[in-house]
């Protein structure tokens, strides 16, 4: 399947995988003043690389024609495609940080193709269209020599995977809507370390001047003005991957004890085994993060993600066909147990009714489920 290409603006064209609920973006970025530059974000994974090159062709007249590439940090869906850019390119400089070089230098890039932020002063450089590059150290987000790249005379940040996320959209849009939250929240609280390193990006951000008007993730949906603030919002009260770690790790145990007590009372209540089999399945069928319960013999052994996650996620999985009588017995048995260990019982099977079809948690795993 082709990239999806689609223009932002006069400056800026996002290149995007076709996959249904992760995509990755590039972007092509075309500044122009007394002369012109064509500079690459984020490069399109290999696995797509001979659209990229097609792609270019139609946007620029060929690869040769980039005059900057950079990348936000060294993970294989942004550089893998690099090597061979460079190769067909033989001008092209490549801006990233030394932590990102330290990795991606492997890949055989000669070092004098390679210009670090680092070597910028004040990490801003002015190019010959008069546009500044502006780059932004989120350390640890999620990676420790991660940057953001930010071009204030276009009010364009490109944050890499920070405010990436699943998209969770059912439209074939672009651009974020309320509904792209679940997505951008799921994809952080798996990548992110932490909501110190997040607070702190998430305030490097704020301290923007301009502020930026795109925000153009390497993920998911380009979130605009009007919902920026209310995301950032969101991100800064999240809890992402250690701090949820810590929070569970005293009831890791107890959470593993009811999960597999309700699992068991579904087993034994369940008359088709097949289709229980089939449902354990499909919990965990996501092409992305293909293990959210690790199960050994049937048995629940780790979660993945936040435990009452994983309680949430097996009742949307066995009451999403049931008759409304099994589900209410599965959700009081659900709510029983968890009571036995002095859990806290996740609100949406505590407030059943108030849920509507349109539970955006439910929607993401939908997508996962093809
Ligand atoms: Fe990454
Ligand atoms: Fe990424």
């Amino acid at each position: 399947m082709p990239l999806k290409v689609t223009k932002i603006n006069d400056n800026i064209t996002l290149i995007q995988t076709p996959e249904q609920s992760f995509v990755s973006n590039s972007y092509l970025v075309s500044l122009n003043g007394k002369e012109r530059v064509y500079l690459l974000v984020d490069p399109t994974p290999q696995e797509y690389f001979k659209d990229l090159i097609f792609t270019l062709n139609d946007l620029i007249g060929g690869v040769e024609n980039l005059d900057l590439i950079y990348v936000n940090h060294q993970d294989p869906d942004v550089t893998s495609s690099l090597a061979p850019i460079m190769d067909m390119n033989k001008n092209a400089l490549l801006i990233a940080s030394e932590d990102t070089w330290r990795l991606i230098r492997f890949y055989g890039i000669p070092r004098e193709r390679f210009q670090a932020i680092e070597f910028f002063p004040n990490r801003k450089v002015v190019l010959k269209t008069d546009d500044t590059l502006e780059f932004i150290h989120t350390p640890f987000c999620h990676f420790r020599g991660a940057w953001m790249l930010f071009i204030p005379e276009k009010k364009a940040l490109f944050s890499g995977d920070l405010l990436g996320g699943l998209s969770s959209r059912e439209v074939n849009g672009v651009y974020a809507t309320e509904d792209s939250w679940e997505g951008i929240k799921l994809f952080h609280e798996i990548y992110m370390p932490s909501k110190e390193a997040l607070k702190l990006a998430i305030d490097k951000i704020g301290r923007l001047t301009p502020l930026p008007e795109l925000i153009l993730p390497q993920h998911g949906d380009i979130i605009r003005k009007n919902l920026m603030v209310d995301f950032l919002a969101k991100l800064n009260d999240l809890e992402v991957g250690l701090d949820y770690i810590k929070r569970y790790e005293s009831q890791q145990q107890f959470y593993l004890y009811a999960f597999n007590e309700i699992l068991q009372n579904l087993k034994n209540n369940y008359s088709d085994k097949e289709k229980l089999m089939q449902k354990l399945k499909e919990i965990n069928s996501s092409p992305f993060f293909p293990e959210l319960i690790h199960f050994e013999n049937g048995v629940a052994t780790e979660f993945r993600i936040q435990p009452e996650s994983a309680i949430e996620l097996l009742y949307d999985k066995f009451s999403e066909d049931a008759p409304r009588e099994e589900r209410e017995s599965l959700r009081i048995d659900i709510i029983k147990t968890l009571r036995k260990y002095n859990l806290d019982i996740p609100e949406g099977i505590l407030y059943e009714r108030q849920r509507g079809s349109e539970n955006p948690f439910r929607r993401i795993f939908k997508i996962f489920q093809r």
